[in-house]
């Protein structure tokens, strides 16, 4: 289930104490198996330089040569919320929402993987204050579209611009689903999606959708820009399954950044329990 800070900062007082708290130690532990709390947080250089961000390059290192020199390190956050919903509004104050911190692990559809701490609040927070109405089906996140930051928007490049994502709307109410403003108790760095950004450790790294500036509750299923650019390779679901490969490679293992070994992929990247539901009614190989 969830991986707040408090759960992580108890494990690490216990792992200080050592001997004679042996008691607090097994409670801890199975509240731990219970949470997935065995995360431990891949080192931050990972995070920070083994990044995709197409709008500056497609290139991992140039990503972040160009974003850490880019005016987006500085931008405020402003979403426009509106589509399909009694209160659109423009998003620039967080302050009306719980700040939590999760460990999650990112699962890349490229077939690597790393253990983000990451700081935001629950995306259902802020569709509550929206105020979705019953026609709204779905949520359609757009990025910044801003030439003068993003290269890769100035030169028609490779994908259609602004990049876009979508989910189902209970996939976007549950409570593992974040929109993330920091990492590594750190505000969000420009190549990892500053100032704001999705993050749902269900599904590929793909859907983790940066530098958002609206979102929109729809009617109609949104096409990503992955599922536009293939639709074959990357579906609307984007759902972490080792059964279902990529058309080009296994989907089955993964590589651990900083770690020697290949771990083996687990269904819905290992939320299953928590997110199985959604899916009970769901083919996972036509919708993958
Ligand atoms: N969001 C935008 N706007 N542009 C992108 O190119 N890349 C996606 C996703 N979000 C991408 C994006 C991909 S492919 C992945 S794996 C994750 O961001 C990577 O997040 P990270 O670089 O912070 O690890």
């Amino acid at each position: 289930m969830v991986t707040d800070k408090n759960y992580y900062l108890n494990r690490r007082n216990f792992l200080k104490l050592g001997a004679g708290t042996i008691v607090s130690s097994q409670a801890i532990a199975e509240e731990l198996a219970k949470t997935n709390l065995d995360l431990v947080p891949s080192d931050s250089e990972y995070a920070y330089n083994y990044v995709n961000f197409y709008e500056f390059s497609t290139n991992k290192s140039e990503c972040v040569r160009l974003a850490s020199k880019s005016s987006l390190n500085d931008k405020a956050i402003s979403i426009e919320i509106g589509g399909l919903c009694e209160n659109p509004m423009t998003l620039t104050d967080l302050s009306a929402f719980k700040i939590v911190e999760r460990v999650y692990k990112l699962r890349c559809v490229e077939a690597w993987s790393m253990n983000l701490p990451w700081q935001g609040f629950e995306l259902r927070e802020l569709i509550n204050l929206a105020k979705p109405i019953s026609e709204a089906k779905f949520v359609k996140f757009t990025s910044l579209y801003d030439p003068d930051i993003f290269p890769d928007q100035r030169f028609n490049g490779v994908l259609d611009y602004p990049y876009v994502e979508g989910l189902r709307l209970d996939e976007a109410m549950h409570p593992l689903t974040l929109l993330a403003t920091g990492l590594y108790k750190e505000k969000l760095k420009a190549q990892n999606g500053a100032p704001i950004r999705l993050v749902v450790p269900w599904k590929y790294g793909f859907k983790y959708i940066k530098s958002i500036a609206k979102i929109e509750f729809t009617k109609e299923q949104p096409i990503s820009s992955w599922e536009k650019y293939n639709p074959n390779e990357y579906g609307f679901y984007a759902n972490v399954n080792p059964n279902v490969p990529h058309p080009r490679w296994s989907q089955a293992s993964h590589r651990v950044l900083g770690s020697f070994f290949k771990e083996d992929t687990q269904l819905f990247n290992g939320y299953e329990e928590e997110v199985g539901y959604l899916y009970k009614d769901l083919d996972l190989r036509k919708n993958f």
